[in-house]
């Protein structure tokens, strides 16, 4: 299954610590076994079930918002140098397992996929802090997860967190 995760998420590559790649493997083929997915099934999950009618699916969201955040990294760092402080790693790492929790929030009930009863208590924000903090993922990483979505409005978001926020809020508002 890692290899077939490693080819869905060529992102990875971008990760320079093999340590901290190992790591972001680890909590998906997880949250994939928890969750009784398939590595395929990536392709056919909506990106959210908050929407009607969404023919974006979950990979190519996580995809999608990875290559934003990499992007808007590299016009920030070209633009203001030394003067922003992001790092390439834990921006990279948090995109790519901030919705890694919704393998465990999401079901699949009679052919469709809908909201579980464990995504009832805990939405997929909590769900990936916890995958992430059982496979030991740095506090960096998990501040992204834990901030990237309306339950880190109000508090502080790093500059990881601030990136991918947008860059998600974005992708969602646009292809919802
Ligand atoms: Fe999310």
């Amino acid at each position: 299954m890692r290899d077939e995760i490693k080819s869905l998420l060529p992102e990875l590559a971008e990760i320079a610590d093999g340590s901290l790649r190992d790591k972001v493997v680890d909590v998906w083929e997880d949250a994939l076994k928890a969750g009784g997915w398939k590595p395929n099934d990536l392709m056919r999950i909506p990106f959210t079930l908050l929407a009607d009618h969404v023919d974006i699916m979950f990979l190519e969201h996580v995809r999608t918002v990875c290559k934003m955040c990499i992007a808007m990294e590299k016009v920030l760092k070209e633009s203001y140098g030394k003067r922003v402080c992001i790092n390439h790693d834990h921006l990279v790492a948090g995109a790519l397992l901030a919705d890694v929790g919704k393998l465990l929030e999401y079901d699949e009930r009679e052919g469709r996929i809908v909201k579980g009863r464990a995504g009832e208590f805990l939405r997929h924000p909590f769900s990936g802090v916890g995958l992430c903090f059982k496979h030991g993922l740095p506090n960096e990483v998990m501040h992204v997860v834990a901030t990237h979505s309306k339950e880190g409005d109000h508090g502080k978001r790093f500059s990881e967190s601030i990136i991918f926020h947008h860059a998600d809020f974005t992708d969602f508002e646009l292809v919802k």
